[in-house]
């Protein structure tokens, strides 16, 4: 086991040079095998992916295979649960809830390389050349991290993306730089496009190829949004355009598109360590221009970070923790650390005078819905609480569909509650929902109630706020995660939550709303994925 200093000094030296450290163990990793898990810890989310053991960050090659199946790799320490001696883990999934673990995909060629955070194609046209007799060639894009340097390799499968060969080419992209690193690629006409950050520099660089072998520099991004410490882990994605008013419909075959880059930043978020950003634009196959010069956050809680899309999809997730102290969670204890967030679905929506937004949707939930725990269609200015998991919690899923007066003033105390229990300690997570005020409608997040883990930048409160009253609020708490979605993910937010007794009580109530109000509460449990 590591030191207690030594995780802080990980820190520092993940966040400034993003140089991890080798692991100080000698464990061999498995190969070929699955690591096992246990999974029936207080604190491991049950429908949340999180590594069987050791310590999980950036979700890396996401994409759905020529079967349907849902792949999911991320940046993996399988020998100690600090970040350090980077791998690629691997889980596939049916519905991106309920997931399989595989056997770990790359692997660093020696102990003091490591494979850092990347993307994955598939190639039916056999653009590379590897694939000879499939349509289901499948080519990894990655960072391979030495002492000397960041370059950019590729691994091609041809079973789906179970196993991988390195390409005997490698690296295919070497600026000599040591910060240059985390290619996503994407398909654009005939070519092949990255996008990769060079991280230092404030830059991210968009490479074209026509066989993921060889690429040409396009154009550069220079400096947009907040630059915090350093850029990481880009994504550029064409996402579906839709009405903002329509958000649940479903759309049209003829649907119009829209560009968005997004650049991540650690440290130096606005509420400290990592965040991811993104910025709606135009892009033509070399350059992305933004529509305009806001920088637009993903979250407003401080757990999503290096969010990736899956290939040709408008789906994403993102890794839920944050550097500032992902090192020290008492997950430990469990023999892990860190998980994803939910899976999510994406599109664009033309706000008006606040211009283009992405708005991030729970992707479909009914495989994981469980048992209706209890439902209510007049909340308003009352309360309902429900218990759940028989002592143990379970993950819990509430929805509230809400409608207002217009043109009304709320009262200084209108006000939305929830407030997750745990049934002896009374350790509570809170949020709610403020209709009046200096800043009216905002939606909070409260997890300083709660006694698992103290730490200075373990922040405790996180608030947004919005032009026009929130009509949809859902929540998710998953044992040692909370995400909670504002307008069907207009706002996100994503709060790690560390209580030292399970949350098992769900109270959710209005008060002070004027008359014509309608609320309705659902309160669903969610099935355990790892049961
Ligand atoms: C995917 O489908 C193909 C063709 O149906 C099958 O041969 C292959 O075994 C499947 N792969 C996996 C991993 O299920
Ligand atoms: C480890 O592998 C990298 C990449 O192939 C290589 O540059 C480096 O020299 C190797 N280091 C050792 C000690 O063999
Ligand atoms: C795939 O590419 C390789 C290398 O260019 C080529 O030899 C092979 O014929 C191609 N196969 C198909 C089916 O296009
Ligand atoms: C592709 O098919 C050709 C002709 O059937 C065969 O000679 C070759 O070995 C196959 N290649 C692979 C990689 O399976
Ligand atoms: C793109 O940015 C990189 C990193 O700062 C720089 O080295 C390169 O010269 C830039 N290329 C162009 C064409 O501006
Ligand atoms: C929402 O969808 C309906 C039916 O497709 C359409 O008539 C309506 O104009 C849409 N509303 C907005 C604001 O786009
Ligand atoms: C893409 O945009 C850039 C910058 O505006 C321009 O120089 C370039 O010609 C455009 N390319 C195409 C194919 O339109
Ligand atoms: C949930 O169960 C309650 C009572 O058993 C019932 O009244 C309600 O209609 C159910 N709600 C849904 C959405 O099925
Ligand atoms: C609660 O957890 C404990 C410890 O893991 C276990 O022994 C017990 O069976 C669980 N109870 C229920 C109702 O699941
Ligand atoms: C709200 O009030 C404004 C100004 O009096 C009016 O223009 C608008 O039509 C009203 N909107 C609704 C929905 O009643
Ligand atoms: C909601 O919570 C706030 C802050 O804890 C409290 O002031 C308010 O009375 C609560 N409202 C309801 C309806 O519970
Ligand atoms: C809220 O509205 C959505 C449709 O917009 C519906 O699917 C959901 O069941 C509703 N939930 C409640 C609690 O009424």
């Amino acid at each position: 086991m590591m030191d207690r200093l030594i995780p802080i000094s990980l820190i520092l030296l993940s966040t400034l040079t993003h140089v991890f450290a080798q692991s100080s163990t000698t464990a061999p990793v498995p190969t070929g095998i699955p690591i096992q898990g246990d999974y029936t810890g207080p604190l491991r989310p049950r429908v949340h992916y999180s590594p069987p053991k050791g310590f999980m960050n950036d979700p890396n090659g996401l994409f759905k295979d020529s079967n349907g199946t849902w792949h999911l790799y991320y940046q993996y320490n399988p020998t100690d649960v600090v970040a350090g001696n980077q791998h690629w883990g691997h889980a596939t999934s049916p519905d991106l809830y309920t997931w399989t673990n595989q056997p770990i995909a790359l692997f660093p060629p020696n102990s003091t390389s490591g494979v850092f955070s990347g993307s994955i194609v598939t190639d039916p046209g056999n653009t590379s050349g590897f694939f000879p007799n499939t349509t289901n060639g499948v080519v990894a894009i990655y960072t391979l991290n030495t002492p000397e340097k960041q370059t950019q390799e590729i691994a091609y499968s041809f079973d789906d993306g179970y196993t991988f060969t390195p390409y005997a080419g490698n690296p295919v992209l070497d600026v000599n730089s040591k910060q240059f690193r985390d290619p996503k690629v994407v398909r654009y006409g005939d070519n092949w496009v990255m996008v990769i950050a060079f991280a230092a520099e404030y830059v991210i660089g968009i490479y074209t190829s026509p066989d993921l072998k060889t690429w040409t520099h396009a154009s550069n991004v220079s400096h947009v949004g907040f630059l915090g410490v350093q850029y990481e882990c880009p994504n550029l994605v064409e996402l579906p355009i839709r009405s903002g008013d329509n958000s649940s419909n479903g759309r049209g075959a003829d649907e119009e598109k829209g560009w968005v880059l997004t650049i991540s930043i650690n440290p130096g978020a606005p509420l400290g360590g990592s965040i991811t950003q993104y910025f709606p634009g135009e892009f033509n196959g070399t350059h992305f221009t933004p529509h305009d010069g806001a920088t637009r956050l993903s979250n407003f809680g401080k757990d999503d970070y290096a969010g990736q899309f899956f290939y040709n999809q408008s789906v994403s997730i993102g890794w839920a923790s944050n550097w500032e102290y992902t090192n020290l969670v008492p997950t430990a204890k469990e023999g892990w650390r860190s998980s994803m967030t939910l899976p999510r679905e994406n599109y664009l929506v033309d706000t008006g005078v606040k211009g283009w937004e992405l708005v991030q949707e729970i992707y479909d939930l009914q495989p994981i819905v469980s048992n209706n725990l209890t439902s209510s269609r007049n909340l308003v200015n009352t309360s309902q609480e429900v218990g759940f998991g028989d002592g143990n919690g379970t993950a819990v899923y509430f929805d509230l569909n809400i409608t207002l007066p217009t043109n009304i003033t709320f009262s200084p105390y209108a006000s939305i509650n929830f407030t997750f229990s745990t049934a002896s300690s009374g350790e509570q997570l809170k949020g709610g929902y403020i209709l009046a005020g200096a800043t009216p409608y905002t939606i909070w997040v409260d997890r300083g109630k709660t006694n698992g883990f103290e730490y200075p930048l373990f922040t405790e409160k996180f608030s947004a706020s919005q032009l026009k009253p929130a009509q949809r609020i859902q929540g998710i708490i998953d044992k040692s995660l909370s995400e909670i979605y504002v307008d069907n993910g207009a706002l996100v937010g994503t709060v790690d939550v560390y209580p030292t007794a399970p949350f098992t009580k769900l109270s959710v109530g209005t008060g002070d709303l004027p008359e014509g109000s309608n609320v309705s509460l659902e309160v669903w449990e969610l099935k355990d994925t790892w049961a």
